[in-house]
């Protein structure tokens, strides 16, 4: 679902203002799942983690690359997203 999400984004990058308001709603969704922002920085690790595991031919470029398209979607849904309550939530996460 994730990643089809940014596959999405990237193939319809040339209809920016459609990509942003299918963005918007996915996070007004994702607040009424409780979604807040410090899950989109740990959702981002585990992505990333995921992402490289499964590619052989993984390079720093790949992250970049994968990092660079996560911020962004990352940047836009967090409008739409409550504070993260518990304070240092991200540094709970153990991935790196
Ligand atoms: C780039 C970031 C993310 C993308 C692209 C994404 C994408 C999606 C998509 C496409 C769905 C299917 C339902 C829908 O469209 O509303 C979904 C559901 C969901 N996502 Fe995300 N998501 C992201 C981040 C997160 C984060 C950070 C969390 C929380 C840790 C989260 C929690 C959920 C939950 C709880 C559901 C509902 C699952 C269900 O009821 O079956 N998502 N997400």
């Amino acid at each position: 679902m994730f990643v089809q999400v940014i596959e999405r984004c990237i193939k319809s990058l040339d209809d920016l203002k459609q990509v942003i308001i299918d963005i918007d709603d996915l996070a007004k969704r994702h607040r009424k799942y409780g979604v807040n922002k410090g899950h989109m920085k740990i959702a981002g690790k585990a992505l990333i983690k995921v992402l490289e595991d499964f590619d052989d031919e993984w390079e720093k470029q790949t992250e970049e690359a994968w990092l660079f398209v996560f911020s962004l979607i990352s940047a836009l849904m967090k409008r739409w997203l409550p504070d993260d309550l518990v304070k240092n939530n991200e540094e709970r996460c153990t991935l790196q």
